[in-house]
């Protein structure tokens, strides 16, 4: 497994690799969602490069970059287990020089839901996943369905701007009892960890209605927000019944939707989501 933080070094074992090039991009701290990612980009792939750069873009500044977990040996160990050939681990100034100036943004697709809550945080995505398709030239690029909003948003980008790259998306891991792995599961407490599994329950709650026939939005919103409810240390910040394509919110029937919601569980912030219909 070659490690670098090198572009040009990058490019060198870039272009030894035999194709097709699988890419996972990640922040780092990995677990078993991140793993799942990697062992599909292996299943389908001669080689596999993973990216680990906390991205400060996506962060807003009362977002506690500083305090994002990393454990860079363990990541590491974990990769080279995997069997992974490449890792590329850039910094900030490589990524953000001086004289940084250009974006990337989706326009409609990010005004919603993360979007709403968090302004300017898709347009970094987009900007740093821009920056890691043109440097590592994969032919397929992994992401996790945890994260269906940035999902629907990269597949737009990508269709947008012509990348010759495949997007494949992964299902959500979870824990034992449903809760969505997730670095930041790491802040609660064991009383927070408790309650959040609410966010699942409440998912499958309203799956299982819609599974039985209940297929009104408004109910449907109406029996995620009362599981919601039911947990004393739960803060909504929403709750969504989205078309899949537009993420504009659903009234009326459904017979295919993301449901997703963001949930404060004392001060830690979780998102989930389950799509439902076929
Ligand atoms: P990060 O949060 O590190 O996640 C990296 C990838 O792992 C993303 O595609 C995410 O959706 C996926 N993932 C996280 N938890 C998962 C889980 N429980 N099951 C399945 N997949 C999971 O997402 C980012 O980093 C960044 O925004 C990035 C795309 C790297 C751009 O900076």
């Amino acid at each position: 497994m070659i490690v670098t933080a090198r572009f040009d070094e990058l490019r060198n074992v870039r272009s030894s690799l035999p194709g097709p090039l699988g890419l996972v991009p990640t922040m780092g701290y990995l677990h078993k969602g991140h793993i799942s990612l990697i062992r599909r980009a292996k299943a389908e792939c001669a080689s596999v490069a993973v990216s680990i750069f906390i991205n400060p873009t996506q962060f807003s500044p009362s977002e506690d970059l500083g305090a994002y977990p990393l454990d860079p040996d363990r990541d590491l160990a974990q990769l080279e287990a995997e069997g992974v050939d490449l890792v590329w681990t850039p910094t900030k100034t490589d990524m953000y020089g001086p004289h940084f100036q250009t974006w990337v943004e989706v326009e409609h697709l990010t005004k919603s839901l993360e979007g709403s809550m968090r302004p300017d945080h898709f347009r970094g995505v987009t900007t740093v996943v821009t920056k890691l398709f043109n440097a590592v030239q994969p032919q397929i690029a992994y992401f996790g369905q945890k994260d269906a909003q940035q999902a629907v948003v990269i597949h737009r980008m990508t269709e947008d701007l012509n990348f010759s790259i495949e997007i494949v998306i992964c299902p959500t891991v979870r824990e034992a009892d449903g809760l969505a792995m997730s670095s930041r599961n790491l802040y609660l407490n064991p009383e927070e960890r408790k309650a959040a599994t609410v966010l699942f329950r409440a998912l499958s709650a309203a799956k299982s209605s819609f599974d039985r026939g209940v297929s009104d939005s408004e109910m449907l919103r109406a029996q995620l927000q009362k599981v919601l409810e039911g947990e004393p240390l739960a803060k909504v910040e929403y709750v969504s019944i989205a078309d899949l394509d537009t993420l504009e919110e659903i009234v009326g029937e459904i017979d295919r939707a993301l449901i997703s919601m963001a949930v404060r569980i004392g001060t830690t912030r979780l998102i989930d989501n389950v799509i439902v219909g076929d």
